[in-house]
């Protein structure tokens, strides 16, 4: 029977398929392999399915000889070096279209927590030292009728923008390609990445992190946005310069920030974690029952399709498999 490693535990549903077809060795501590425990662990197995907190690179890629491919438990896939795979003829999958609404219903959650002030006023009442109403209490950001922008108009991107809607907001996009589906539903206008820092009120980041899109919003693309705008990121930690991000906080040149994810996970930069203005959620994007539970699967089912030499369906480098 063919063997395979799952990095770290991931929901039954995935577990339980992939336990129909290999042995399965399963790292049982809920903490992330070290690097040493990873490539060990590689060694000995016909597949791995891995998580965003694994580095698959040309060191694990040797390691891990007989391995058929590997499949990433997530959509994003930074951690792994494709062209190493790719050169090598390992295929890789990610996780697309289960994740999408999950991460972007997490957008709109940092969106008004951090718009609303909740986490500082639950602070506050939790500490007991609210006196009852008063009419200058967190006063916070109005959301109806502001203006959205969002950069990168992809699955996630678009599904924040779609969402939208009960809100009356004038959506804006930054992206490559022009968005059909955003044009029509909603008027959004594509414009460029400093226009729409200049304009939006509300700016949600969806790109991937790729050598283009690491800080992208650097110190010059947070001192184009309104001092009464919000940043909010659940894309991936470095597409932000977060300590750029703390002194912009800090010095009040933006009105707040809703973030899921950091630069150098599960550090944060000096002073944020000390930020009244910024909404801090653990990477949890995806985290909804049916998100995670499809996400399981559907690796498991890259993995499988991978490890039987067949082409996985959400195959990231189906060049491995030569000419169709
Ligand atoms: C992803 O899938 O890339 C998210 O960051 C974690 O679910």
């Amino acid at each position: 029977m063919a063997k395979v490693l799952v990095t770290r535990r991931i929901p039954e549903a995935g577990l339980e398929l992939l336990r129909a077809h290999f042995e399965v060795i399963l790292n049982e501590a809920d903490r992330a392999l070290t690097r040493a425990e990873l490539l060990e662990a590689v060694r000995d197995v016909d597949g791995v399915l891995c998580l965003l907190t694994d580095r698959i690179d040309a060191e694990v890629m040797a390691a891990a000889a007989r391995a058929r491919g590997f499949a990433n438990h997530a959509v994003g896939f930074d951690n792994i070096d494709l062209a190493e795979a790719t050169r090598r003829r390992l295929p890789v999958a990610n996780t697309p279209g289960v994740l999408t609404d999950a991460t972007a219903e997490m957008a709109w959650t940092l969106l008004f927590a951090v718009a609303r002030r909740i986490v500082e006023s639950d602070g506050e009442m939790r500490a007991g030292r609210w006196g009852g109403w008063g009419p200058l209490q967190f006063i916070g950001g109005d959301v109806t009728g502001r203006t959205l922008g969002v950069i990168g108009a992809g699955r996630i991107g678009q599904a924040v923008a779609l969402k939208s809607r009960g809100f009356e907001m004038p959506v804006l996009y930054a992206d490559e390609h022009p968005n059909e589906t955003l044009e029509r539903a909603l008027g959004a206008r594509r414009v460029s990445l400093d226009e729409l820092l200049g304009q939006a009120d509300f700016v949600s980041v969806h790109v991937p992190l790729t050598p283009a899109t690491r800080h992208l919003i650097d110190a010059r693309a947070l001192g184009l946005m309104k001092r009464t705008a919000y940043l909010i990121n659940t894309s991936r930690g470095p597409v932000v310069d977060e300590a750029a991000l703390v002194r912009a906080l800090r010095a009040g040149t933006i009105a707040g920030a809703g973030l899921d994810v950091y630069e150098d996970e599960p550090r944060m930069a000096e002073g944020l974690a000390g930020l009244a203005n910024a909404v801090l959620a653990p990477h949890t994007g995806s985290a909804t029952v049916t998100a995670r539970d499809n996400m399981a699967l559907k690796a498991a089912r890259n993995l499988i399709a991978m490890v039987a030499g067949e082409r996985a369906p959400d195959c990231l480098n189906p060049e491995v498999y030569g000419p169709c």
